[in-house]
């Protein structure tokens, strides 16, 4: 008798099944620790420690939003209060269960195997992990010493690719994308995604607006950074709209869960408070680099998003990262080379960065001595 074998049975693209790595589990880790979880401060996955805005909980605790039924496939609504709140059509936004999803609506357009895409190393791991599903090769130009971008060499390779995918600020490093950049990457003809997770904690104006007017530029936005939504999962695209009829077109019709439209709804008739809460977390960002960078062994990275890479001189990211865990603070550290003496903290609230940064003190006393 024949048997099924799933593994393979999978696409010639998949059979070296990628792997995204996500978060660990924060029980898991807690658990490990003895820590009592309730008493964790989690910094590790650029989330925001406020969470949702005030409308945005009580609608999701409101029964006039209706998990029975399927939403708006056309998203309607949605789409009319992002236009608003950006100054955009409609017709130019298509809505995602996360950025994330946008990425791969894109994916499933235009990459198939064979096909180029380019990023600037270290970044977001989403695009490569989509450009390995699909088959797609990933021309990687490394970022330069501190982190700036290469531009000719990634102009030369935009020109040989479908796609070109960059964060502005990147992640993890925290640097803003110049413009010049942009405009030289756009006279490649090339699709451009400007990825703008964290543009609401930045100086940088965002390329929203332009992206509907310019064929191939396309701006991810998402809910779940400024908006304070991570776990409920929405994000969305602005482009020119030509392009968002056909994501809308190939998208899965019910890609957005009523919980996360009525909170998002409810978020962008709460952008005062958010932006407020924007603002008070780039003040701690920038107090919390002045503070760390006192300390002498850290380094960190002026960032322009809710979160600081930092090079540390003593030990390495992983031992300091374990360092902070026995602390109860889950920071994230990323096992590459150029990074593994480094680590990432998102900005907590004021008290929880008073204790982020004692903790910094106590672990390069403890290393000074080691
Ligand atoms: C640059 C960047 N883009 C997108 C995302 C994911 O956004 P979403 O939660 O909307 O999928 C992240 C999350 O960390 C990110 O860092």
């Amino acid at each position: 008798m024949a048997v099924f074998d799933p593994r393979a049975a999978l696409r010639r693209s998949l059979r070296e099944l990628p792997a995204y790595a996500a978060l660990e589990d924060p029980a898991a880790i807690a658990a490990q620790y003895g820590l009592d979880i309730a008493d964790v401060i989690k910094v590790d996955g650029n989330e925001n420690p406020y969470g949702p805005s005030p409308k945005a909980l009580e609608a999701l605790r409101s029964v006039a939003y209706e998990p029975h039924v399927y939403g708006d496939a056309d998203q309607k609504d949605l789409r009319a209060a992002i236009g608003g709140y950006l100054g955009v059509p409609p017709e130019a936004i298509v809505v995602g269960s996360g950025s994330d999803e946008l990425i791969e609506i894109l994916f499933r357009l235009y990459m198939e195997e064979g096909d180029r895409i380019v990023t600037a190393s270290p970044t977001f791991g989403m695009y490569a992990f989509n450009a390995q599903v699909a088959g797609a090769e990933v021309v990687d130009v490394p970022l330069l010493e501190g982190w700036t971008f290469d531009t000719e060499a990634l102009v030369d390779a935009a020109m040989q690719s479908k796609a070109v995918f960059i964060p502005t600020p990147n992640n993890p490093t925290g640097n803003a994308l110049p413009l010049a950049v942009v405009d030289r990457l756009l006279e490649t003809g090339t699709m451009v995604v400007i990825d703008e997770a964290y543009i609401e904690f930045s100086r940088q104006p965002s390329l929203a607006k332009r992206a509907t007017e310019t064929p191939g530029l396309v701006v991810l936005r998402t809910f779940s950074k400024w908006g304070g939504l991570a776990g409920l999962r929405i994000g969305y695209g602005v482009m020119h709209p030509e392009m968002a009829s056909l994501l809308m077109q190939a998208k899965d019709p019910y890609n957005v869960n009523a919980a996360a439209e009525a909170a998002a709804l409810a978020s962008l008739r709460d952008v005062a408070v958010l932006d407020e809460r924007a603002c008070t977390l780039t003040g701690e960002r920038d107090r919390m680099s002045e503070a760390l960078a006192r300390l002498g062994w850290v380094h960190p990275y002026p960032s322009e998003a809710v979160f600081i890479l930092m090079r540390l001189d003593r030990g390495d990211g992983r031992l300091v990262r374990d360092g902070l865990r026995r602390r109860g603070i889950f920071a994230r550290f990323m096992d590459t080379p150029r990074l593994r003496d480094h680590i990432r903290i998102s900005i907590g609230l004021p008290e929880q960065n008073d204790r982020i940064i004692e903790a910094f003190r106590e672990i390069g006393e403890e290393l000074a001595n080691a």
